[in-house]
């Protein structure tokens, strides 16, 4: 019972079930859904209140054109993050990271030496998995971790509340490869780093890629209870 979230009020079952969804049907969600969820979100705690997040949200041929243009710079551009990607994974971490791509290609059956079908996973990455929307979270270049951590906060808000209103996410770093190619077209402000995307819809069932589960290193991994 230590490391399972079953016994606990409504909200523990909310937390235990979100999970990243790489399959979405075509369908939108309703404008006035979205905007509650990212209204929702907005009770996220910050340091000072200082609310660093700024999001773009698309729908339509915006999520369309922004595709577009991310999958023609896979193509033609190196990748250019405002923010860096981590450089290494040590122990624990790259065992972790390993299990998590583990658990991925076997649930999409892709074969660890199977070059291609790999290639092809990591592009769905860019086609946002056929969402209807995308969020670029973007913030301000000025700012060190800490805003960082207030946007942490502010994504499992909006992975929490999407999820609560039947709307399935997936947290996208990957989204903010190429910055360059979705600033002008959203109209990203330069003084702004683009720091993730979120893929926003509903679950295609269907989609090999949503059977996929992550597990969690039991609780001692993380946590020290003292004295
Ligand atoms: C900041 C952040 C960036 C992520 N970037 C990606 C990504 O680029 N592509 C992807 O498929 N999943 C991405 N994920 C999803 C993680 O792989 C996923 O959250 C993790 O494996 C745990 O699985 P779960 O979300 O299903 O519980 C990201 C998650 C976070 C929080």
């Amino acid at each position: 019972m230590r490391d399972s979230i079953e016994a606990g009020p409504p909200f523990f079952s909310v937390l235990g079930s979100r999970r990243s969804v790489r399959g979405f049907l075509p369908e939108e969600v309703p404008a006035r859904t979205l905007e509650a969820i990212f209204v929702a979100a907005q009770q996220a705690p910050s340091w000072c209140n200082i609310q660093p997040w700024r999001v773009w949200v698309t729908r339509g041929e915006q999520t369309r054109a922004v595709v577009a243009a991310l999958t023609h710079a896979v193509d033609t551009e190196a990748p250019a993050p405002d923010f860096a990607w981590p450089s290494e994974y040590p122990e624990p971490y790259h065992r972790h990271r390993r299990e998590c791509g583990l658990a991925l290609y076997s649930a999409m059956d892709v074969a660890r030496d199977d070059r291609a079908a790999r290639h092809e996973a990591w592009m769905r990455n860019f086609q946002a998995f056929d969402a209807p929307h995308i969020a670029l979270v973007a913030i301000d270049r000025r700012f060190n971790h800490y805003a960082m951590l207030d946007l942490g906060c502010w994504l499992q808000s909006l992975l929490l509340s999407a999820f609560a209103q039947g709307v399935s996410t997936c947290p996208e770093a990957s989204l903010a490869t190429f910055p360059g190619a979705v600033r002008g077209l959203l109209g990203i402000p330069d003084e702004l780093g683009l720091v993730m995307g979120i893929a926003l819809g509903y679950e295609d069932p269907t989609v090999k890629a949503n059977g996929c589960r992550t597990a969690r290193a039991p609780l001692d991994a993380n946590v020290r209870f003292v004295g």
